[in-house]
């Protein structure tokens, strides 16, 4: 059966663990594992903005020996000039994997059906798999190995109804951590995947809450985290999302409650004075570049790791 990434918990706990094992070595190793020689094209197709991702899955698939078929999603129109399932039946016959940043998980859930080879969210309006997978390598890195994952607390500040928040709260659930997201009422994380969060939860010996109260989500946390107020297609105005979020800001203050030795992690782009101060960005206990560098390895231990079990590796 060809597996995909499209969220977080289509890693069971022992797989992400195999998965965030392997980027730890392949990071220790960066040039010495190349399950797309050939070479063999891993289509990467983006339909909205993107920095990090483009840059990571570009370079990773190189590493890994292949070549990276980039696509512009205006020019492609997937689902507007022809369906998801042609679309991915095209492709499916062309490259080894599709890398694709989209709108709804709807279209990625449909393009994995069709497709034939392995799947991979680079971000949707749901979730944003590859970017935890990222964060919890980092924050690994700080409790000298993936062991050290569970039992440690995370404190998410901002929106809770947005990607981020939502794999937080199962990504983190499945390395068996305490997950809490801070924000206000009626930006709550969708019911239906705070649930499967609390069932994952319940199983690895983590934890998930949801509070309106910003002190509570970070106090005494090993890590905090924060996103962007308004993510990408939000039609929320600047004053809308400051009166909103503006409670939730991290800033030094805000830090000083969570652990001592507590790591700051922000996906990028930040928008230093709205959800993250400049002090902190830049602060001892920022982390914010590590992770964004280990999109790269993340990425390409995902990658690896799929095409393994697709009998492709
Ligand atoms: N963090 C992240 O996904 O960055 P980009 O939007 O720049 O790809």
């Amino acid at each position: 059966m060809v597996r995909h990434l499209l969220r977080d918990d289509d890693l069971n706990p022992a797989e992400q663990r195999q998965v965030l094992e392997l980027a730890w070595r392949m990071k220790e190793d960066r040039f010495g594992v190349h399950p797309l020689a050939g070479p063999r094209s891993v289509a990467v197709i983006f339909d909205k903005p993107t920095l990090r991702t483009q840059l990571s899955f570009t370079l990773g698939v190189v590493e890994l020996g292949g070549y990276p078929m980039v696509v512009d999603g205006n020019l492609a129109q997937i689902g507007v000039r022809e369906s998801i399932a042609d679309t991915a039946r095209v492709i499916g016959r062309q490259a080894a994997a599709i890398v694709w940043r989209t709108y709804d998980q709807s279209r990625i859930e449909e393009m994995a059906q069709r497709s034939g080879v392995p799947v991979v969210n680079a971000l949707t309006d749901q979730f944003h798999p590859c970017q935890v997978l990222a964060d919890l390598l980092t924050v690994a890195e700080q409790h000298d190995g993936v062991e050290g994952l569970p039992g440690l607390t995370l404190g998410y500040l901002g929106d809770g109804a947005n990607n981020m928040a939502h794999s937080y709260l199962l990504g983190g659930a499945t390395a068996g951590m305490h997950v809490r997201i801070g924000t206000p009422a009626g930006r709550q994380p969708d019911p239906a995947i705070l649930a499967d969060a609390q069932r994952i939860a319940a199983v690895t010996g983590g934890s998930v809450l949801v509070t309106d109260d910003p002190a509570a989500a970070v106090a005494g946390a090993d890590v905090v985290a924060t996103d962007t107020w308004v993510s990408m297609g939000d039609q929320r105005a600047a004053d809308e999302a400051e009166a909103l979020f503006g409670p939730f800001r991290l800033d030094a203050a805000r830090l000083a409650g969570a652990a001592p030795h507590a790591v700051v992690l922000h996906c990028l782009p930040a928008y230093r004075g709205k959800e993250i101060t400049d002090e902190v960005i830049e602060g001892p206990q920022s982390v914010v570049f590590d992770e964004a560098e280990n999109r790269l390895h993340a990425q390409k231990a995902v990658l690896t790791w799929l095409l393994e079990r697709a009998g492709e590796g």
